[in-house]
C-alpha cells in the first residue's frame, strides 16, 4: 500500500458558503484545489479512523473524477469504509438517508445544487455530519481555517474503482461499497407515505402527472418510484437521464428555468399535477393544472394536511421556515397550537430543531421542503407528500390551495432576483439599507406604516449560537414585509434578492396576480433601497 504525502499551499478562497464550497469547474481542476479542501475536511474530523463515510453526487461534470480522488484520500487518511452511490450518483436527500441509516461519521456530497454544470459550469463539495445534515457553521468554519494553513495532503496510489455497478472493493485497507443509489431512499419513502393510495390515484386513469427531472439526479429515483413502484405510465418522468451538463439547462425548479414543464401544465390538456426538482434533488416545484403553488404556500398546505399522511398522522412537533419564507405556515401552526420557528436562510439552521424534536416540517421560499425523516430538504418527498394528500382528498391542487387561503387568508408572495450584479454596488445597497434602519420605524409609504426594521439575527434555541446580519427586514403594521439579502450561493458577482409579502384575509380578493397585488410594495422597495439607480438594473432577472 503506497500512501503519498503531497506538499501543497493554501488557497485563499475555500470558505464554504450557504451550502458547501462552490466554484466553477476550472477552479476545482486547479492542481491540489480539490485535495486541499478534502484534506481540510478530514483534518478537522475527530476520530475519522475506521469510520464510515458516504460519498456521491448529482452526476454533474467532474463528479466521477472527484469521487476517485476522494476515495483514494479517504483510504490514505484511515477511513474504514466508504459507501458510494452506483455511477457516483446520490441525490442529496438519498445521501442524508444513507448517512443516517449506516451511522456514518458523515458524507461528502458533490454538487452545486441548482447551478448549471459542464466543463465551464459549477461544481461543489459539501460535507454533511453524522445526523445526515449539512455541517453547522462551527464545522465549516473549522474546515475553512484549516484550508488557510494546509501544507500537505495524503492520497493512496491505486487504480480507479469501477463505480458503474454495485460491488465491494478494497482500497488499501479501506472497504468501498458501491451501492444501489435508489433503494435505501425508496424504502424510506415507503415508510412515510401511503403508496397503495398513491398507486390507486396514478393508475386510476383519470389522474395524470408529469415529473421533470431536468436531466439531473432525480431521474433514476423518480422513474424507480413513480413509474416502477407506483404504476405511473412510462414517460411520466421527463428529462430523466442525469447528464453531466444537465442538457445545457439550468437545473433549478422554478417558473423560469423549468419552463418546459410550466408550458405543459399551463397548456391545453394539461395534466393534473406537475413537479420538478433541482440538480441534486433537494428542491421541488409543485404545479397543478394551470396553477403554481409557491413554496411558502406548499409548506403551509403540507402542515395543514399532514394528518392525512401515515408518517405524520400523529401530529407535528412544530414547523420551521426561513426568515424570507412567507408567514403562511405561521397561521397554520397557530391554529394547530404548535410552535413555528423562523431561521436564517440555509437548511443547516433547521438541523438543531429537527435533532431536538422541536420541528417536524421545515420549508424555505427557495423551493425547499422537508421533514425530520432526514436532515436535508427533499424534492421527491415533497412530491410524494402532495400526491398522498391529493389521493386522500380527491380534489385538484388548485382547489386545495384556494380552500387553504379561504381558511387562513392568502399571503401574496414573490421573490425578485437581480443576478450577477457587480459586487461593489450590491454591497453599497445593503450598507445603505442597514445604516438607514434606525430611522424606519413609524415611517409611512402610501398605506403602509413601518412597524419594525432590522437586520435579522437568529439565536438558535438549542445551542444558543447567534447568527447575525441574515437579511434586512422591513415589516409593516398590516403584516406585510419587504426583505433584502444577498445570495450566499452564487458564484458570479452578487445576487440581490428582494422578497415581498402581503396578507389578504378577504376571500373575494385572493385571486389577483401576485405582481399586481404586490405592486405597491415593489415600488416602495425600490424607493427604500434605490435598486435601479444603485445596480443600474431596470428589472429583476428572475421573478418567482
Ligand atoms: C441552498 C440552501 C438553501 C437556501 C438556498 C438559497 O439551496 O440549501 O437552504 O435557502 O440555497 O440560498 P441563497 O443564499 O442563494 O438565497
Ligand atoms: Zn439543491
Amino acid at each position: 500500500m503506497n500512501i503519498r504525502t503531497v506538499s501543497t499551499q493554501p488557497f485563499s478562497d475555500q470558505k464554504p458558503g450557504t451550502s458547501g464550497l462552490r466554484k466553477a469547474v476550472p477552479d476545482f481542476q486547479k492542481p491540489h484545489y480539490l485535495e486541499n479542501f478534502i484534506q481540510s475536511i478530514f483534518d478537522t474530523q475527530e476520530g475519522l479512523e475506521g469510520q464510515t463515510l458516504v460519498v456521491g453526487g448529482d452526476g454533474r461534470y467532474y463528479n466521477r473524477q472527484a469521487i476517485q480522488t476522494i476515495l483514494k484520500m479517504a483510504a490514505a487518511n484511515g477511513v474504514g469504509q466508504v459507501l458510494v452511490g452506483c455511477g457516483g450518483i446520490l441525490s442529496t436527500p438519498a445521501a442524508s438517508c444513507i448517512i443516517r441509516k449506516n451511522n456514518a461519521l458523515g458524507g461528502i456530497i458533490l454538487s452545486a445544487s441548482h447551478n448549471p454544470g459542464g466543463p465551464n459550469g459549477d461544481f461543489g463539495v459539501k460535507f454533511n455530519t453524522s445526523n445526515g445534515g449539512p455541517a453547522p457553521e462551527k464545522v465549516t468554519e473549522a474546515i475553512y481555517q484549516r484550508t488557510k494553513v494546509i501544507d500537505a495532503y495524503k492520497i493512496l496510489e491505486a487504480a480507479d474503482i469501477n463505480l458503474e455497478s454495485p460491488g465491494s472493493f478494497k482500497l488499501g485497507s479501506m472497504a468501498v461499497e458501491v451501492m444501489d443509489s435508489v433503494q435505501p431512499y425508496r424504502s424510506l419513502m415507503e415508510s412515510l407515505f401511503d403508496f397503495d393510495k398513491i398507486r390507486q390515484l396514478l393508475t386510476s386513469g383519470n389522474f395524470k402527472m408529469c415529473m421533470d427531472s431536468l436531466h439531473a439526479v432525480t431521474g433514476p429515483y423518480a422513474k424507480a418510484i413513480f413509474e416502477k413502484r407506483l404504476g405511473a405510465p412510462e414517460g411520466t418522468v421527463q428529462n430523466g437521464e442525469p447528464l453531466e451538463d444537465f442538457g445545457g439547462g439550468h437545473p433549478d425548479p422554478n417558473l423560469v428555468y423549468a419552463h418546459d414543464l410550466v408550458e405543459v401544465l399551463f397548456g391545453e390538456n394539461a395534466p393534473d399535477f406537475g413537479a420538478a426538482s433541482d440538480g441534486d434533488g433537494d428542491r421541488n416545484m409543485i404545479l397543478g393544472r394551470n396553477f403554481f403553488v409557491t413554496p411558502s404556500d406548499s409548506l403551509a398546505v403540507l402542515t395543514a394536511n399532514a394528518h392525512l399522511v401515515p408518517g405524520y398522522k400523529d401530529g407535528l412537533a412544530g414547523v420551521a421556515r426561513s426568515m424570507p419564507t412567507s408567514q403562511a405556515a405561521d397561521r397554520v401552526a397557530e391554529k394547530l397550537g404548535i410552535d413555528c420557528y423562523e431561521t436564517p436562510t440555509g437548511w443547516k439552521f433547521f438541523g438543531n430543531l429537527l435533532d431536538a424534536g422541536k420541528a417536524t416540517l421545515c420549508g424555505e421560499e427557495s423551493f425547499g421542503t422537508g421533514s425530520n425523516h432526514i436532515r436535508e430538504k427533499d424534492g421527491l418527498w415533497a412530491v410524494l407528500f402532495w400526491l398522498n394528500i391529493l389521493a386522500v382528498r380527491g380534489e385538484s391542487v388548485e382547489n386545495i390551495v384556494k380552500e387553504h387561503w379561504k381558511t387562513y387568508g392568502r399571503n401574496y408572495y414573490s421573490r425578485h432576483d437581480y443576478e450577477e450584479v457587480e459586487t461593489d454596488p450590491a454591497n453599497t445597497l445593503m450598507d445603505r439599507l442597514r445604516s438607514g434602519l434606525g430611522e424606519m420605524k413609524g415611517k409611512t409609504f402610501g398605506r403602509y406604516e413601518v412597524e419594525y426594521a432590522d437586520d435579522f439575527s437568529y439565536t438558535d434555541p438549542v445551542d444558543n449560537s447567534v447568527s447575525k446580519n441574515q437579511g434586512v427586514r422591513i415589516g409593516f403594521t398590516d403584516g406585510s414585509r419587504i426583505i433584502f439579502r444577498l445570495s450566499g450561493t452564487g458564484t458570479k458577482g452578487a445576487t440581490l434578492r428582494l422578497y415581498l409579502e402581503s396578507y389578504e384575509p378577504d376571500g373575494s380578493k385572493q385571486d389577483l396576480d401576485p405582481q399586481e397585488a404586490l405592486s405597491d410594495l415593489i415600488s416602495i422597495a425600490d424607493e427604500i433601497a434605490q435598486i435601479q439607480s444603485i445596480t443600474g438594473r431596470k428589472e429583476p432577472t428572475v421573478i418567482t
